[in-house]
């Protein structure tokens, strides 16, 4: 099967999705949101699939978030809309797989990327890895689960720190925060995501599912992730979010 923007490779009943839009560092549009959608939908159907590894291609980034060039002119009813929508599409649907998805985080996974890593299962990352979610810098907060699955990984007030200062953590930070479950070096990355896979490989698949469902059924779709698309919606309304994106944009520092 071909995605556009995706690679896909399957290989002992392990699937490795590889996001390919280097020019923006793999940052999510419209397109690459429906690609993922249509990759997943068909490999939770693929009976020769129990195991799926996602990564971004290229050395510098898994994937630098939402697409910033196509969402700048948005108004608060197209902001929300793009969050519901993303949400259905890709992030919830990961999230709700019936298979394992573990992100192997090669770069940078900002904003929607880290949003993406997290709707994963499970997460390694390269050394070289730098984790973030930098949305307050554009005005924005995480409209893709991301201010309710960080708070359920690395505890209230470190998900605190990391949104409200927009800053990256390093890999060996993320692994100690629990937002990463293991860190090893970019060159062995593949190899360490493959290894995980096969262990989890052993087990049934049958009661993969179930254990996913049953721990979704407590972390998923509380009230907090509609009042994230509302408010991700809202923020498109402020002066800030002009700001915030243009400087983007213009490829100067924001001034709040
Ligand atoms: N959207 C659109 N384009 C992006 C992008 C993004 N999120 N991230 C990077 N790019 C583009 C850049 O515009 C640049 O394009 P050009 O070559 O055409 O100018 C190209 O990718 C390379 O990026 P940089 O030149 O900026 O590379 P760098 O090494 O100097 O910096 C970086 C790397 C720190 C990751 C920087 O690109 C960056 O800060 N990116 C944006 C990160 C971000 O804010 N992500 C959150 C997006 S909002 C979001 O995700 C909302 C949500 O929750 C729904």
């Amino acid at each position: 099967m071909e995605f556009p923007n995706l690679h896909l490779a399957i290989e002992n009943r392990i699937a490795t999705l590889t996001i390919d839009r280097q020019k923006a560092l793999n940052a999510l549009n419209k397109e690459v949101i429906q690609s993922l959608h249509d990759a997943v939908e068909w490999l939770d159907g693929e009976e020769d699939v129990r195991v799926v590894v996602l990564t971004g291609a290229g050395e510098k980034s898994f994937v630098a978030g939402a697409d910033i060039a196509e969402f700048a002119s948005f108004d608060a009813k197209q902001g929300e809309a793009l969050s519901v929508t993303g949400h259905q599409l890709l992030f919830d649907r990961i999230a709700a797989a019936k298979k394992p998805y573990i992100a192997a985080i090669n770069g940078f996974a900002l904003g929607g990327g880290l949003e993406l890593a997290m709707a994963c299962h499970v997460r390694i990352a390269a050394d070289s890895a730098r984790l973030g979610l930098p949305e307050t810098s554009l005005g924005l907060i995480p409209g893709y689960g991301g201010t309710q699955r960080l708070v359920q990984l690395v505890g209230k007030g470190r998900a605190m720190e990391m949104m409200l200062s927009a800053g990256m953590v390093d890999a060996a930070t993320a692994e100690r925060y629990g937002l990463v479950n293991q860190v090893v070096s970019a060159e062995e990355l593949l190899a360490a995501a493959l290894t995980m896979a096969a262990k989890f490989l052993k087990n049934s698949g049958q009661a993969h599912t179930a254990v996913i469902q049953a721990v979704n059924a407590a972390t998923e779709g509380a009230p907090g992730f509609a009042a994230e698309q509302k408010l991700f919606g809202q923020c498109f309304t402020t002066v800030d979010f002009a700001e915030g994106t243009t400087a983007f944009l213009e490829k100067r520092k924001p001034s709040f």
